[in-house]
């Protein structure tokens, strides 16, 4: 989603509209705006392209001393007007932007209907707006300080109230925020680009800090109202590298996010002690769980090789038999479904045409369908019966990174709690599994820190025509991801294989000097991979390693090592692929490429 909010003498609804244009790229499914004028708050929102806003807005007449605005980018509630920002509560005293998660919505909901409130609304935000009016006494910066109390979970939230006309409270937790400043006017939003026309002055705000903004300053606090002083960050960035976050590129920025992308998909998905897995979005109850008899997972791309580490996880925890299906093959066969067959579709953006094709063929036939997507609203989340979000925000390089990663937790999730349900893991073990997840944020963090080893690589292979991915098991599933970022981007031909299928044949290809690149993070397998490492060696390739950190033994094997930090073996395809993106990525960039809209392929294939 993308935040704008504007105080001074320009015309407030021009700038906030404008901010909200230069966030386009982010992706959105509607808009909306509210402008103070004196005691008065108006509201104008529409779902679609925000070109339905500005035909709305376009007659009206408003002006007022602030405003704010929202693109959103659906989590909880589908796109409609109603579930379109700002959210106001009953009095219309109060608007509210916000962008994150309100993990604990549901039940500050129920308690502030029970305290009369009503809503209008399926969203999380609505809530907050409600709580602001409930708690409200006059002060609005207090106020804020006890929402900051009440609301768990990732927001960047932004507030008018009717009786402060001349402030806007900004407070930020988890999702980005920055304040810009200007004479006489200030200004705030989610992303830099919003604001560049105006100022390259800027605030970053922190975790747990809020601003209160007037045309005259800014003041910062920490959320229990401490000053705190802020240094100004000059923005270097032109308007173009702006909206990619200062990355030269949108993948490199999407393959940066995955820490976040890892922590919002989890966030409020499991239990703070750890105990068990919360999906309190699925329908399927307990009984069906245990009564399911064999799955089916369905996709296409990076999405089918999500699934292939979903079949392992699901198989080898929950001991359910699982088939995972290219969409465009499943559809044409006639798939045989026992009395309890689960299909599972996995799509990023909802919309594949086979991949739909596949999940109406299945529903058809009367058949449960559970959805893992990125985009709330999109087709496969519609007529799924179930789905599960990735919460990946807007994924814009059409290589997909992030996405994947996310539904790699997805499918994780999903694994661990059918699993316990069934009784096939017990509370031990779904409490290691879940700590595990829980670490993985701050692990992928630190994957990120072998970028530079893989540029060298990548700069050094950048004239091979041939490489190959070897690994066993989930390494070999992670290979095969890697083999396809590194076509898609860098159109170097890349093969994954099963390190042991090897010498079956393609052993023939391997020449002096030819790159393969072994994954070896599974510790119960990792001698036999060695055993192939050496066998790709005698025939002279150039081998990088992949393994955890520790394990300096494959030094000895391999040319060159890339670490991992140590994780539950099953949990480390989300690791290991990083590296694989980050290679295919300078690989690309090494050959002058276009990485985000590589040559004849499209971010979503709505074409069978
Ligand atoms: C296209 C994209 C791939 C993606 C695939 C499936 O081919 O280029 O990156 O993996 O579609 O997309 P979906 O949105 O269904 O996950």
């Amino acid at each position: 989603c993308g935040i704008v909010g504007y105080i001074g003498a320009r015309n407030v609804k021009d700038v906030v509209v404008g901010g909200l244009a230069k966030l386009e790229y982010r992706g959105y499914d509607s808009a909306g705006i509210a402008v103070i004028d004196e005691g008065n708050i108006q509201v104008v929102k529409s779902v679609g392209r925000l070109a339905n806003l500005e035909d709305k807005l376009a007659s009206m007449q408003i002006a007022g001393q602030a405003a704010i605005g929202h693109t959103r980018w659906a989590t909880h509630g589908k796109p409609s007007d109603e579930n379109a920002h700002p959210h106001q509560d009953c009095s219309g005293r109060f608007a509210i932007v916000h962008n994150g998660i309100v993990e604990n919505y549901l039940s500050l909901r129920e308690e502030l209907i029970a305290a009369g409130h009503q809503f209008n609304s399926e969203t999380d935000t609505e809530v907050v707006a409600h709580l602001i009016e409930e708690l409200y006494n006059g002060d609005l910066f207090q106020t804020m300080i006890e929402v900051g109390k009440r609301i768990r979970g990732a927001y960047a939230l932004v507030v008018l109230a009717k009786d402060h006309p001349d402030e806007i409270i900004a407070m930020r937790k988890a999702s980005p925020m920055i304040i810009g400043l200007g004479e006489n006017e200030n200004f705030v939003a989610s992303d830099i680009p919003a604001i560049l026309e105006y100022t390259r002055d800027i605030y970053v705000m922190e975790d747990g800090e809020m601003a209160v903004l007037t045309a005259a300053g800014v003041e910062c606090f920490t959320m229990d109202g401490e000053p705190v002083h802020k240094e100004v960050y000059k923005v270097t960035w032109d308007a173009v590298s702006a909206e990619r976050g200062g990355y030269p590129h949108f993948m490199l920025k999407e393959i940066h996010e995955q820490p976040k992308a890892v922590r919002d998909t989890l966030r409020g998905r499991i239990a703070e002690d750890f105990s068990r897995v919360q999906l309190d979005e699925l329908n399927l109850d307990d009984a069906f769980m245990k009564a399911v008899d064999r799955i089916h997972i369905i996709a296409c791309g990076t999405s089918w090789h999500a699934g292939l580490v979903g079949k392992a996880v699901i198989e080898s925890y929950a001991r359910i038999p699982v088939d995972v299906e290219i969409a465009s093959e499943y559809r044409y066969r006639r798939p045989l479904f026992t009395p309890n067959t689960l299909v599972i579709v996995i799509s990023q953006s909802g919309e594949t045409a086979d991949t739909l094709a596949a999940l109406r063929e299945v529903k058809r036939q009367g058949r449960r369908v559970l959805a893992i997507t990125n985009v709330v609203g999109s087709s496969a989340e519609r007529e799924a019966d179930d789905v599960i979000i990735t919460w990946a925000g807007p994924e814009i390089a059409v290589a997909s990174t992030k996405a994947y990663t996310t539904q790699l937790i997805a499918l994780y999730l999903l694994g661990i709690k059918m699993a316990h349900v069934r009784g096939e893991i017990g509370d031990d073990k779904v409490r290691e599994l879940l700590k595990g997840l829980e670490d993985l944020p701050q692990a992928t963090e630190q994957v990120l820190d072998t970028a530079p080893q893989l540029e060298r690589f990548a700069q050094r292979y950048v004239d091979t025509m041939d490489t190959f991915f070897i690994g066993r098991s989930l390494d070999y599933s992670v290979a095969m991801e890697g083999a396809l970022k590194l076509k898609e981007i860098s159109y170097i031909h890349a093969e994954a294989y099963a390190a042991g299928e090897l010498k079956h044949g393609t052993l023939a290809l391997i020449t002096e000097g030819v790159p393969v690149i072994a994954l070896a993070t599974q510790p119960d397998l990792y001698e036999k991979t060695v055993s192939n490492i050496v066998e790709v060696k005698a025939r002279g390739a150039f081998v990088l390693g992949m393994t955890w950190i520790g394990n300096e033994d494959l030094e000895k094997t391999v040319d060159e090592v890339i670490y991992l930090p140590k994780t539950l073996p099953e949990l480390a395809p989300i690791l290991a692929v990083i590296p694989l993106q980050l290679l295919a990525y300078y690989a690309a960039v090494a050959r002058g490429n276009d990485v985000d809209k590589p040559r004849n392929l499209a971010k979503s294939v709505t074409v069978e």
